[in-house]
Order: C-alpha cells, then structure tokens, then sequence
C-alpha cells in the first residue's frame, strides 16, 4: 500500500468521527422558524427575552409562572377537563369527578357535575342551588376559592360540624352589624382566645396574632382585614374579613364552615399550586367551553 495515503484515511475517519452532523440537522430548521417569525411566535418571543436576560427563571413553579401566566397563554376547557378527572391534580386527593359527576343531588354531592363544560357553568343544583363559577371572577369562584382556602382553625378535620354554638354566635353578631359594643367584647372576642371555643388545637389567636395579616385580637384589628400593614405600604384598600350584615359574604365566617376540596386534604398542600393558578387563570380568562 502507498505509505502516504495511510494518514489521509486516517484524517478522513476522524473528521468523519467528530463532524457534528445530527445536530447541524436539527439546528438549522429550527433555527430558520425562529428568525422567519421573530416578531410574532410565542416561541421566538421566549427565546428573544431568554438572550436579553428578561427571562427570569426561578424557583418550583417559574415554568408555569413565566411560560403560562405571565404570557396569558389561553388555557382550553380540554385541560380543565384533564384536571377534574386527575387523582392529586390540587395536592394529594381523589379527583373531582369522583363526587361531583352528574346534577343528581343523590349520586353527586350538591347535585355538582364536575364532569362537563356544561356542568361547571350550571354549579350546584342541590337546594339552595349556587354557582360555582363567575367567569371573569376567581375570587367570587367556590371553584377556585374552595381549592385554596383552608377551613379554619387550620387544620380542623373535615367532619367537624358547621353549625356549632361558637360559628353562630360570630355569624349573628356580623349579620346583626358587627358592632363594637359590651356583647363583642364579653362573648365574641373572647372566643378567638379560646382554645375549644371552634375546635382544633390551637385558639385563633395563636396564629393570628398576625397570620396572613390578620390579627384577631381587637375590634379594631379585626376589622382592618387582612395583610392590613402590607396593603397600606402599597397604597391598596384593605381587604376585609367582616362585612357587617353580610355573613355570607364575610370571610371570618365563610372560613369557618367552607372545607377546602377536595375533602381531607391536608393544609399544609401547596395553595399556589401550579394547577390551582392555571385554573383560575381559566376563569379569569371568562371560563369558554372550548
Ligand atoms: C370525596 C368526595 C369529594 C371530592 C373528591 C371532591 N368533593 Fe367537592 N364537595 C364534596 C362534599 C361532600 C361537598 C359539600 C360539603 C361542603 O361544602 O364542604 C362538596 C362541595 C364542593 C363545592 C361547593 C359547592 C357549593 O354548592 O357551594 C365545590 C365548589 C367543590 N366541592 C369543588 C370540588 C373540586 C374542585 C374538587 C376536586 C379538587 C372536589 N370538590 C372534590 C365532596 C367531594
Ligand atoms: C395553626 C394556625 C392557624 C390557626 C389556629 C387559625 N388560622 Fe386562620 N389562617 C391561617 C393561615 C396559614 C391562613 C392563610 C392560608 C390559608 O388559607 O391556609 C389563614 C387565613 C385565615 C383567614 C383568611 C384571611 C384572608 O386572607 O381573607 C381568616 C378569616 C382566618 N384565617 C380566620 C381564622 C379563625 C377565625 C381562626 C380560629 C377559629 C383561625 N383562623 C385559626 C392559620 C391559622
């Protein structure tokens, strides 16, 4: 053999051993999309903002966080479908469907189906009928509120009746005016000190000294709601717990009779959860069956 081909054979298996062909195919296609669209795909879009650092990608939930909800990705009903019919979609649970399956009040809890488009824009059809949904509305949705809002006391068993002596009392004294008066000082206020006085383990106060914002220890505290001090820094009105006259409305009662779904999940499951966001960004969307 002609000794001065050997290296060139040799040089051509090499080249041929690292000359990175698959991924040149790859990349050149998708490369191409990327410029032809630039200006309008979300994709270029993502990518354009990852090179000018705009992107900030961080912590457990950013990929629904950035990718989703910051874009306002419309979200279809073929998704929400998928979720009420998902064991552990919201956190630990059987799915949705499981109890909320037809408008029969003797085959589905509170005559809810859950199960169509349809269904969840009707609500419950159990006496007193309620919707479910006000699309638009998340924080006016039982949807999407009963998915995050634990029952309180934190913690408190699902069975634990609705109707006790103490949840009345605080449900009279609001639909009576929520007045600051001798009967709020001697018989409700006392009882958010109480250790018994709703059940569970611990008194309201333990927490809600400041919990959430919220300090149950005075009339005055009480009325300023929620995350008072923060919404003050930014400027924004306060965000109540009780509305005097309305105790449906007033989330100092509605927490303590409304379980948290699906039921006998534990408090301690994330309320951001990525699902929980992408659903109420359906209804915020104005809930479409499509
Ligand atoms: C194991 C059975 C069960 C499962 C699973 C279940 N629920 Fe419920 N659900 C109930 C019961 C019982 C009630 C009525 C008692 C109550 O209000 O707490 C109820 C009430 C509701 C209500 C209030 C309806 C009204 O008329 O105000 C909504 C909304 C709801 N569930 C949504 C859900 C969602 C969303 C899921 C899935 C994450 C779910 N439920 C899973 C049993 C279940
Ligand atoms: C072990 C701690 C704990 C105890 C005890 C507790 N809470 Fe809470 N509470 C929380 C947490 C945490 C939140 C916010 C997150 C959530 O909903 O799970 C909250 C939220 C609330 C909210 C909602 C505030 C808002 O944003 O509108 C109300 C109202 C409330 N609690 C009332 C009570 C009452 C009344 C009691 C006593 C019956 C009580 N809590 C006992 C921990 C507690």
């Amino acid at each position: 053999m002609d000794n001065r081909l050997k290296p060139n054979i040799f040089f051509l298996l090499l080249l041929l051993l690292f000359t990175p062909t698959p991924i040149m195919a790859a990349d050149g296609p998708i490369a191409a999309t990327i410029k032809k669209t630039e200006s309008t795909s979300l994709t270029s879009q993502m990518y354009r903002d990852v090179r000018s650092g705009k992107l900030n990608i961080q912590g457990d939930h950013s990929a629904v966080d950035v990718l989703i909800l910051q874009r306002n990705i419309p979200i279809t009903y073929d998704y929400v479908a998928t979720l009420m019919r998902t064991p552990n979609a919201f956190g630990e649970g059987p799915a949705c469907v499981v109890c909320h399956s037809s408008n029969n009040p003797e085959h589905s809890y509170r005559g809810l189906d859950l199960s169509t488009c349809e269904g969840i824009l009707r609500g419950s059809t159990e006496s007193p009928p309620s919707p479910v949904i006000m699309p638009g509305n998340p924080d006016k949705s039982p949807l999407i509120t009963r998915l995050h809002n634990n029952r309180m006391p934190l913690g408190i068993p699902f069975f634990h009746p609705i109707d006790g002596e103490s949840i009345l009392k605080v449900k009279k004294w609001i639909d009576d005016g929520a007045k600051n008066n001798q009967h709020f000082e001697k018989t409700i206020l006392p009882l958010f000190r109480e250790k018994e006085a709703f059940g569970g383990e611990f008194p309201c106060i333990e927490c809600h000294p400041k919990t959430n914002g919220l300090s149950l220890t005075s009339y005055r505290n009480i009325m300023r709601g929620a995350f008072y001090k923060e919404r003050k820094k930014k400027g924004l009105p306060i965000k109540p717990v009780v509305i005097p006259g309305n105790s449906e409305a007033s989330p100092l009662y509605q927490r303590l009779i409304t379980n948290r779904m699906p039921p006998g999940i534990s408090p301690g499951e994330d309320i951001n959860h990525p699902n929980i966001q992408i659903l109420t960004r359906w209804v915020k969307q104005g809930s479409w069956c499509k």
